[in-house]
């Protein structure tokens, strides 16, 4: 059998390295076969009624060769070109874990924790080592390329996929990106980044005009883009649902060809989002090499285009090129036999890592934290007893289990309160039976009621218990952003619970520690009040409880810091103020089809100033700011040596001071001089984590700045330009808490001058400093 196999392997090797050369091939394709490497081969939606589908959606099936897939290519069997498979997600790779043509066998993929608990461990090599886990799945399930990462900003704490995008940070995003994109490439599976660009809410997502200028653009939306294409080279680019400026991102040629080709010399391909865009002809002639899941309607527009002369065959070239340049590195051009079993245990291990990583500790009074060996736990909140491992949507994973915090605090030293595990169990079981089940697949997932207790009732308990652990969970997904009432904010009950919780574990000795399972940013100012502890876990994967178990108990350090600001109220995020867009007539109905929206804008008035960029500009109080998160252990910086040649290099030591082994996260912000353009006071220009530090064991770090990460975008100008004056270099543990510090001069250079592209039609009132 293994012969037979290796023989195979060997034909279909045989067959296609003949035929390496991308322009052979070409030359051998009729139109029809051209046009249909343009298209994906469609798509049969799980749970959308056919009445709602888009019209002519299915040309062809995802099933038959990887079931649950996002999507397939056409295979050319005449010329031995193998269809190529496409498959979701930032958390884990999205299939289903059954199979018609394998009865039996089950295709469970690893849930790995998502996106903000990654960028959360600003730590590039774990993110590698994430990347390299999902490619070995997608190799051994026979899926070609990976639908994620997915970077982009967290805009607004209210965005329904922030859980699948990494920060309010390009530079902090950008590189978890690479790291991500570097390991999952170094398996042979190709990565996809996504959604390019600017494609930050979900409310009418498909009919939305982002309104913004230019040097927000370039300056946050496009940035981390631009570090991954130039770190990591993914091999697929999706463009973004939304409008850019008037013109849909898969129609945009100034955002596709003139700046991601042109300007930034990118040589992989372009996809759609699925079913984006109006206009197959627009898109592929835009640059937008692929469209996906594919529809008939498509194919016929695209061969009318060409029939008539308004599509230039060079130009279907040119994107077939493109396509056919990637796919002859993939899996299936090689000849790859998918084994259809993948290495589970290991990356069981791996996902627990990573989930430790991202967990970033915020509060911990008097050392609440970590918990002392056969403390009494009570444990509360049903998110304890159902723990959130992702979000839904395309970033779910179908996962052969997940581990709950109550499950997990099992397994170590501490003395659960049993009766009150098997109350809780009860409860969840009984109300998660009156949810009825999902209509579709991609709907966000309902969460049990949060059980109220009497005053009394949690007397009794804090009687026989030393700690409470409560934990908060929050879900989200794709097609609609989250509220602030009952999301943002915590529920009436939620807070109740707190309030009495406190008083209850308010005696010495005694203390409530809370866990935030949650997707984005919650409200933190109630909570902070109330609670002892508070550690931040985002949605951790399936090894939730495990790894947030070892943290309580302090078997791992906790070494994550936010990748985001925690503010203090919703209204005073600037973008709140125009989240998620308005639709243009106001008394337009939503669509009966889920997949479509109504035409709406959404005007990115704040301008640059996103996250930290506004709080620090502004002195604006936050309830915790960017890259913030505490240790079980002190660390010191010392031994500043700043050089300024071509580029500019800092050396320092980081030293743990304390009596826990941990690793620590150094930042680098600078200021650059005020006057001229306006400027953020600060920005993040490097970081690096250190790697587990014995007491007293130092690590010596080094940060390289080039000239054009000093540069900000003149839009009057169209250049980037290195301003002329003293900049402050603050090497700091999180977002003003600086160690060391060094200044420098520099005079003005203009780095880069670019064409005007994406500029809006009218200006853009930006916030002002004055
Ligand atoms: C999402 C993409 C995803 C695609 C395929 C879309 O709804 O926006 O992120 O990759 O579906 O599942």
């Amino acid at each position: 059998m293994k012969k037979h196999l290796l023989y195979l392997l060997l034909l279909s090797c045989a067959a296609l390295s003949a035929q390496t050369n991308t322009q052979e091939l070409i030359d051998k394709l009729t139109l029809d076969e051209k046009i249909y490497f343009l298209i994906g081969t469609g798509m049969d939606i799980p749970g959308v009624p056919d009445d709602a589908k888009p019209a002519e959606a299915v040309v062809g099936s995802t099933s038959n060769k990887v079931e649950g897939a996002a999507g397939t290519s056409y295979a050319v069997p005449r010329l031995n070109i193998p269809s190529v498979v496409f498959a979701d997600g930032p958390a884990g790779i999205r299939i289903s874990p059954e199979r018609e043509s394998n009865p039996g066998q089950t295709f469970y993929a690893t849930a790995f924790p998502t996106a903000s608990s990654l960028s959360s461990s600003w730590n590039t090599a774990l993110a590698a080592q994430v990347g390299e886990a999902f490619g070995i799945e997608g190799r051994d399930y026979g899926v070609d390329f990976l639908l994620a990462p997915a970077l982009n900003i967290h805009r607004n704490p209210l965005g329904g996929r922030n859980f699948e995008y990494y920060s309010e940070d390009p530079v902090l995003g950008g590189m978890i990106t690479a790291g991500f994109v570097n390991g999952v490439q170094s398996t042979g599976l190709g990565a996809t980044i996504k959604h390019f660009v600017a494609n930050n809410s979900e409310t009418n997502r498909t009919a939305l005009n982002t309104v913004v200028s230019e040097r927000a653009l370039r300056e946050i939306y496009l940035r981390g883009f631009k570090i991954a294409i130039e770190e990591s080279n993914p091999w697929a680019v999706m463009s973004s649902y939304n409008k850019i400026n008037g013109t849909y991102a898969s129609e945009n040629k100034e955002l596709l060809t003139d700046l991601l080709r042109e300007e930034w010399g990118y040589q992989g391909f372009v996809m759609t989002d699925w079913f984006a865009g109006t206009d197959a002809v627009a898109q592929i002639k835009a640059g937008n090499d692929l469209l996906m899941p594919g529809t008939a309607a498509q194919f016929n527009a695209i061969k009318k285009a060409v029939e008539a002369g308004e599509l230039d065959i060079k130009t279907i070239d040119r994107s077939v090129k493109a396509i056919l340049d990637a796919y002859q590195k993939t899996f299936a051009f090689k000849g790859y036999e998918a084994s259809g079993k993948t290495n589970l245990e290991e990356h069981k291990a791996i996902a627990r890592k990573a989930a430790h990583e991202g967990m970033v500790l915020l509060q911990n009074v008097e050392n609440t934290l970590p918990l002392k060996p056969e403390s009494k736990v009570a444990v509360f909140g049903t998110t304890s007893y159902e723990t959130i491992a992702g979000g839904t949507g395309s970033g779910d994973v179908n996962k052969a289990y997940s581990v709950s915090l109550a499950e997990g605090l099992k397994q170590t030293a501490l003395i659960t309160d049993a009766e009150l595990d098997a109350v809780y169990e009860a409860y969840v079981k009984e109300e998660r039976a009156k949810i009825p089940p999902k209509a579709m697949f991609f709907l966000k997932d309902e969460l049990v009621p949060e059980k109220s207790w009497t005053t009394a009732e949690l007397e009794a308990i804090a009687a026989k218990n030393d700690v409470a652990v409560f934990t908060l969970g929050r879900t989200s997904g794709e097609f609609q952003d989250r509220e602030e009432a009952d999301d943002f904010l915590l529920t009436e009950t939620e807070k109740a619970l707190l309030t009495d919780l406190k008083k209850a574990f308010s005696a010495p000795g005694k203390s409530l520690v809370v866990v935030l399972n949650v997707g984005g940013v919650i409200e933190t100012e109630f909570l902070k009040n109330h609670a002892d502890a508070i550690l931040l876990t985002w949605q951790p994967g399936q090894e939730a409880g495990n790894a947030i178990a070892d943290i309580l108990t302090g078997t791992v350090n906790p070494s994550g810091k936010l990748p985001v600001t925690f503010p203090v109220a919703l209204n005073e995020v600037p973008s709140s103020a125009n989240f998620p867009g308005k639709p243009l007539d106001p008394d337009a109905e939503k669509p009966a089809n889920p997949l479509q929206g109504v035409p709406s804008e959404e005007i990115y008035k704040e301008g640059i100033y996103i996250g930290y960029r506004y709080f620090d500009s502004f002195e604006v109080p936050v309830s915790y700011p960017f890259g913030f998160g505490l240790s079980y252990t002190t660390f010191a910086y010392e031994n500043l040596k700043a050089e300024a040649d071509d580029v500019i290099t800092l050396q320092f030591s980081v030293t743990n001071t304390g009596d826990a082994a941990g690793k620590e996260i150094a930042q680098l912000y600078i200021a650059a001089p005020q006057d001229g353009l306006e400027k953020p006071k600060q920005e993040l220009k490097a970081f690096a984590k250190t790697a587990l530090l014995q007491p007293g064991q130092s690590e010596q770090i080094t940060f390289t700045v080039k000239p054009e990460d000093l540069a900000f975008y003149d839009t009057t100008k169209h250049a980037w330009i290195v301003a002329g004056g003293q900049y402050t270099f603050a090497v700091s543990g999180a977002l003003n808490a600086v160690k060391l510090k060094a200044t420098l001069v520099l005079s003005e250079t203009v780095v880069e001058q670019t064409k005007a592209l994406l500029t809006p039609e009218q200006a853009i009132e930006e916030l002002s400093r004055k």
